[in-house]
């Protein structure tokens, strides 16, 4: 029998065929940016401890926030917003929850603006900024969360 091809040829078919995946699966990993882990527990258990630990004292142990949030007090700050879903964090796609507690409200308003809002990233990681957002994901409500994964496909 006459073979088309070599085993040799198959060979390197084989292995162009492989780094060609390869070269997918790397684009695919670096297009995807980093998602709120809200429906891994071990994420979510560390973020309810460093929550309680470092937000809760504003933002409230039940997530309420403080009274009258949306109204700013004689000094022109705005207390701090309940991050149920009474409130607006689940308005906000992952990246940008990310950005404010890392980086300040500043990051985002420009830097003259004035918040009681601290940037949180000489203090937390990276990833456990992310484990918070996951505990504070994971009590909304189904339907919310829903919404709110779709917020981030846009
Ligand atoms: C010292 C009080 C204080 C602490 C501690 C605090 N925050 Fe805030 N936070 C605020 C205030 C006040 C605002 C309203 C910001 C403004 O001035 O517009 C805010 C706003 C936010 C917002 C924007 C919400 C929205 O609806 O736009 C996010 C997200 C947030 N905080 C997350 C956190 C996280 C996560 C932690 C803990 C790691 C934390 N905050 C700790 C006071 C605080």
């Amino acid at each position: 029998m006459t073979r088309i091809l070599s085993r040799g040829k198959i060979i390197s078919l084989g292995i162009i065929v492989l780094l060609l995946a390869l070269v997918a699966a790397q684009i695919n990993i670096s297009s995807s940016a980093e998602r709120i882990p809200y429906q891994d527990s071990t994420r979510v258990a560390e973020g309810r401890a460093l929550y309680n630990e470092n937000c809760a004292s504003c933002h409230g142990i039940q997530l309420k926030g403080e009274p009258n949030w949306q109204k700013r007090d004689a000094d022109g700050f705005l207390p701090a917003p309940p991050h149920d879903m009474s409130g607006h964090t689940w308005h906000h796609p992952d990246k940008l929850l990310f950005t404010l507690t890392h980086s300040g409200v500043q990051a985002i308003a420009g830097p003259d603006y004035v918040s009681k809002m601290p940037a949180f990233k000489e203090q937390l990681t990276e990833h456990q900024i992310w484990s918070i957002l996951a505990y504070i994901k994971s009590t909304w409500p189904d339907e919310v969360k829903e919404r709110h994964d779709a917020l981030n496909e846009q």
